[in-house]
This record gives structure tokens, C-alpha cells and sequence, in this order.
């Protein structure tokens, strides 16, 4: 159980392929000889990226332009992949962006949208794409959550809750499906240098992770693969955020909380 093995009419379902991780792990899956399907709402981004992976790996690469926050672009989906004559071998919930500030103080529009693309798309998609993999005894679903998900975190409280929603959803999914042969892993990366922190503005973990212990896109998507291909319920990047959520996990929360709402400003 793991990546299923490439085939011409399956594909990768990389949601928010057009930057950061998302284009990383596509590049990623294109190496291992994956099709790829390109999903985001910059159009030409996801293009170029789509034109790289044909040309560098001969993999066929598809766009699907779609804004993920939208119940009726998400509920398209399926019929655009099966109109390009493609079945979803593996579905990569990756686009997102996070928030940051005291919630009294949020644009609760914002908060909203940022739980429909990082929590329904995810239960959206993962429901319509997951089905046919445990009909066919075969898929993998690789959802990106966050080392902010280990911890309910002060000033990015909507954010860390996601996240958390994504690493509980996607340890009960594991469980379920394993006796299908489908692999499901969550990657919970520490800080990654990437659009993120321009889209989502200053945020306090830019403050409080040192910088030596910020990977790269790179291997975020390495080891992201790596993790799926042995069915590993989680995988963190880079060690020293390893030692991080370690000694996260002994420390409870009543210590955690306050020294983390001193720090995270
Ligand atoms: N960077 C970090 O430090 C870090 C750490 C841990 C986890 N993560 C998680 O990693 C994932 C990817 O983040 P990143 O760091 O790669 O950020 P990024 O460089 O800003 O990329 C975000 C991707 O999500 C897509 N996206 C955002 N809103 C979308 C929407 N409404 N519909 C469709 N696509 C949308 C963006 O594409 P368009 O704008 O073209 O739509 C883009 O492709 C996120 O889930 C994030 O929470 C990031």
C-alpha cells in the first residue's frame, strides 16, 4: 500500500499547485512518473507548471482553474477530471491560506473563507474522490495540514484549528481505509518559505520559529511522497521542527497555553 503505480488514465489531483508546496509536490509526482492535474484559480500559473512537467517528465499534466471556496466549482470537479478521460489515483488537499491576529479583532468573512478552503474542500473533495479509490482498491489522499495543528495557537486561532481539524481528519480516514489498500497521510510542515506569509500577511510564527528550523518546498514535498508511499499517518519536515512537536506533545496545555499567548505576537 502507498502511491498506486502510474497509469495513463489516472492522474494526481494537486489542489493549490499554482505556488508553494502545491507546485513543489506536483513537480514531485511528476518525478515518480505521475499525471498530473493542476487546480488553483491562477490559470496561467498553473499553465507554465503544467508545460514544465510535460516537457521535463512526460507525464501528461492537465489545469482545472477553480476557485476551491465555491460548493458549486468544487461540485464540477469530478465531471471536468472524467471529461479529460481521467480517473483520481491520488488527491493532494494542499490550497489554503491562514489568518492571523486576536479573533475578537478578525474580518470574520475572511475566518469564513479560510474554513471553507482549508476544512470543506477538504470533506468535499476527499468525499467525492475518495469513494472511487476504495471502489477500485487503490488511491492514495495526501492532505497538508500544519505543525499548527499540534497546538491550539494564540493569535492564529482559526488557522490552528484547521489545521488540527485536518491532522484528526485525516487519522480517522487512515484507519478506515487502510484495509482497502488506500494510503492516507497528513503533512504537518513547520514554517516554509513560500507566498504564504505574503498572502496571509505578518503572522506570529514568522516571530517565534527560528529561521534554521524553516524548511523548503522542496523537501516538504519529498518527504510529503515519501510518507505516502509507506502509508505513514503523519509526517513532519526537517528535524528540528520534529524536536518542536516533540516536546509540544509533553508539555500540556495548561503550560503550553500561556507561554505560547506570551510569545505568538
Ligand atoms: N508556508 C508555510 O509555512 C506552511 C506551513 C504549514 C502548512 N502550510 C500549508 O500548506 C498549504 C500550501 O501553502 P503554501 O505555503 O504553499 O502557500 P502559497 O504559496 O500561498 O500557496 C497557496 C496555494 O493555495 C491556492 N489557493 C488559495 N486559495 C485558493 C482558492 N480559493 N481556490 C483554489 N486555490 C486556492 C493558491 O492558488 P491561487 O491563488 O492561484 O488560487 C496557491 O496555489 C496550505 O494549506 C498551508 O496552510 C504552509
Amino acid at each position: 500500500m502507498g502511491l498506486p503505480e502510474p497509469r495513463t488514465d489516472g492522474t494526481a489531483f494537486v489542489t493549490g499547485a499554482s505556488a508553494g508546496i502545491g507546485a513543489e509536490i506536483a513537480r514531485e509526482l511528476a518525478r515518480r512518473g505521475h499525471g498530473v492535474t493542476l487546480v488553483a484559480r491562477r490559470r496561467e500559473r498553473l499553465e507554465e507548471l503544467a508545460a514544465e512537467l510535460s516537457d521535463g517528465h512526460g507525464v501528461r499534466a492537465e489545469v482545472l482553474p477553480a476557485d476551491l471556496t465555491d460548493p458549486g466549482a468544487r461540485a464540477a470537479l469530478p465531471a471536468r477530471v472524467e471529461a479529460l478521460g481521467l480517473e483520481v489515483d491520488v488527491l493532494v488537499n494542499n490550497a489554503g491560506f491562514g489568518t492571523s491576529g486576536c479573533f475578537h479583532q478578525a474580518d470574520v468573512e475572511r475566518e469564513i473563507q479560510q474554513v471553507r478552503i482549508l476544512v470543506e474542500a477538504v470533506v468535499d473533495l476527499t468525499g467525492r474522490f475518495l469513494p472511487p479509490m476504495v471502489e477500485r482498491r487503490s488511491g492514495a489522499v495526501l492532505n497538508v495540514a500544519s505543525t499548527a495543528g499540534y497546538a491550539a495557537l494564540p493569535r492564529m486561532a482559526g488557522y490552528g484549528a484547521a489545521k488540527a481539524w485536518a491532522r484528526s481528519f485525516t487519522q480517522a480516514v487512515h484507519e478506515e481505509v487502510k484495509r482497502f489498500g488506500i494510503a492516507v497521510t497528513a503533512l504537518c510542515p513547520g514554517p516554509v518559505e513560500t507566498e504564504f506569509f505574503d498572502v496571509s500577511g505578518p503572522t506570529p510564527i514568522e516571530n517565534v520559529i527560528p529561521k534554521p528550523a524553516w524548511v523548503d518546498a522542496e523537501l516538504c514535498a519529498r518527504v510529503a511522497l515519501d510518507g505516502l508511499e509507506r502509508n505513514r499517518v503523519e509526517v513532519v519536515p526537517g528535524r528540528a521542527m520534529q524536536a518542536i512537536v516533540a516536546a509540544g506533545r509533553v508539555t500540556p496545555h495548561e503550560v503550553r497555553g500561556p507561554l505560547f499567548g506570551r510569545f505568538f505576537r
